[in-house]
């Protein structure tokens, strides 16, 4: 059954760091790291024959109290292994232990690949705080991106956020990966498109050449003019990049919080177009400027290590 779109998460995810989730000194390394999100991984970064072990890491690294001491602010993903692969149910099993505050699908084709991680977890009366997250990376899951996202209107619904795999639809399809993305970036804003027709966030994919950092730049000024919220990173120096690329324009939070005040004035109530500086603005514009200082009032409480919010 359809719902009322619901208004989309206002929290911070503009830098979005992947970490092997085997990886004992990339763990010990992130309570120091300004990252808003991190995504332990046990897929592409896991190899084959490391699964097991790196499963069982994760799980010490959320039983033994390390993932509590984290900064509260810092929101957890695990990323499985696709179901259909031979991690993919004792994954689950594991992230849902864990108690992230949500669950990577790999690999999302259709619908049907979520549903199936919305009923295992259904089985095990998994808490409805527990989200999911998609990945979108292969040709049939930008053709069918919206709609998989559209799951986002379905009552009971886990998903929030897709998440751009570069990579893999770099290898699936054979597009060339040249700076600018000129062939890419159809099928991303295909992507965006899908997500916000229906409530969702969506992060840009990884940035390989973590030594470029010219290159870095570049391509977070792209995807966050594209419309994403943020990007997903492989190495610890790409955070402070992202987080400003992807954080407040001072400029145009002057420029919201200028709206919001003309919006208020007594002689603006009821009114629902005005002129500001000789320009037209409209009460949608007052909506675009309210959640813009929402947006900036988090990230400023998380950079600033307040991590109430
Ligand atoms: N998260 C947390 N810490 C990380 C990290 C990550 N993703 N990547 C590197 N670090 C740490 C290293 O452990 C090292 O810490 P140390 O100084 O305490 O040993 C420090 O940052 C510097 O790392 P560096 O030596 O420059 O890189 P590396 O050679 O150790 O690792 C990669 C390079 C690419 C292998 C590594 O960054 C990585 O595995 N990234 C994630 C890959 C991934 O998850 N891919 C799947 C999604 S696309
Ligand atoms: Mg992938």
């Amino acid at each position: 059954m359809e719902h009322s779109l619901p208004p989309r998460p206002v929290r911070p995810r503009r830098s979005v760091l992947y970490l092997p989730a085997g990886n004992a000194r990339a763990l010990a390394k992130l309570p120091d790291l300004g990252c808003d999100s991190v995504i332990f991984d046990l897929e592409d970064s896991v190899a084959p024959e490391a699964k097991d072990e790196a499963r069982e890491s994760l799980r010490s690294f959320f039983a033994d109290g390390r993932a509590k001491a984290l900064p509260t602010g810092m929101e957890k993903i695990i990323r499985i292994n696709s179901l259909s692969s031979p991690w993919g149910a004792e994954d689950l099993l594991a992230a849902r232990g864990c108690r992230p505050d949500a669950i990577l699908i790999p690999k999302v084709d259709a619908p049907d690949d979520i549903a199936a991680v919305e009923d295992a977890l259904a089985q095990t009366d998994a808490p409805a705080v527990l989200r999911l997250w998609a990945m979108i990376e292969t040709p049939r899951g930008v053709m069918n991106a919206a709609r998989i996202a559209s799951l986002a209107r379905t009552d009971g619904t886990r998903l929030d956020c897709f998440v751009t795999g570069a990579n893999d639809l770099i290898k699936e399809t054979g597009v060339a990966a040249v700076p600018g993305r000129p062939w890419l970036s159809s099928w991303l804003m295909q992507i965006i498109l899908a997500a916000r027709a229906y409530g969702l966030d969506v992060l840009d994919g990884v940035y390989n050449d973590f030594r470029d950092e010219a290159g870095l730049i570049a391509e977070c000024r792209d995807g966050q003019a594209m419309g994403f919220d943020g990007k997903t990173l492989i190495h610890p120096s790409q955070i402070t990049l992202a987080n400003e690329a992807f954080g407040i324009d001072p400029d145009r939070l002057a420029e919201a919080e200028a709206i919001a005040a003309a919006f208020a004035r007594p002689e603006n109530a009821g009114r629902g177009v005005i002129s500001l500086d000789g320009r037209m603005v409209e009460r949608l514009h007052l909506e675009m400027a309210q959640r813009l200082m929402d947006k900036a009032a988090r990230i400023a409480a998380r950079d600033q290590g307040d991590h109430t919010q």
